[in-house]
């Protein structure tokens, strides 16, 4: 672990006084956690459809991942404690997100032992990496469908009914206003 976290610290460095800030891509960043998981006997590579099911469970505590970003993390999150918003967790909606190594290490840390109670293996930071890295491509089309449904049945109605309703408004307003003298000297 002390390794691992010096070589993090050691290319996130190198990366800095290169580039300044906001030094690497999501990919440069996952490959790190790729080769911090080889290390691991047994370890096959990363699997999006595992980072999804982890993302969205709980694992024993009252918190999942998307408790706080949503079970959609191209949408904007909110904490679950405190309310507050979170941007978007997926780099299709945010391309800020996986592009800092030590503000990456630093929220994974604490977000698991949040959830988990303990920090993430590598296997599961890159699963749920390659989950978020994968959302916009996989999931971009499915709003559009909802959307016309929606727009177009909703200003058809308040217009139809605001077009009824004037001339109606109108004549009351007149009824209410000449009756009363002439009516009541005709009347009597
Ligand atoms: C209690 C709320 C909460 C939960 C639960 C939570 N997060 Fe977060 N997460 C945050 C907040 C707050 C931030 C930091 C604010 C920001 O970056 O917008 C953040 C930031 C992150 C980042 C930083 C990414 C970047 O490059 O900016 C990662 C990675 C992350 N969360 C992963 C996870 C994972 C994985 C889980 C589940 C194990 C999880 N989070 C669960 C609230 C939460």
């Amino acid at each position: 672990m002390t390794r691992v976290l010096l070589s993090f610290s050691l290319l996130a460095a190198t990366t800095f006084s290169a580039q300044l800030a906001h030094a690497e891509t999501p990919v440069e960043i996952l490959a790190l956690y790729k080769a911090e998981a080889a290390g691991t006997p047994g370890f096959q590579g990363f699997n999006g459809a595992r980072g999804e099911t982890f993302f969205k469970s709980k694992h024993g505590g009252e918190w999942s991942c998307s408790s706080c970003h949503t079970e959609h993390p191209e949408n904007e999150g909110k904490h679950a404690k405190t309310d507050k918003l979170i941007k978007p967790i997926a780099p299709v909606a945010n391309a800020e997100r996986f592009t800092e190594v030590k503000k990456v290490a630093k929220w994974f840390k604490r977000n698991c032992n949040d959830v988990l109670d303990r920090e993430c293996t590598a296997q599961e930071k890159g699963d749920v990496m390659t989950y978020l890295i994968s959302v916009g491509t996989k999931q971009a089309a499915a709003p559009v469908v909802v959307r016309p449904v929606v727009s177009a049945e909703v200003p058809a109605k308040p217009a139809a009914k605001i077009a009824a309703a004037k001339p109606e408004h109108k004549a009351t307003v007149k009824n209410n206003c000449k009756p009363n003298p002439a009516a009541s000297k005709q009347a009597s």
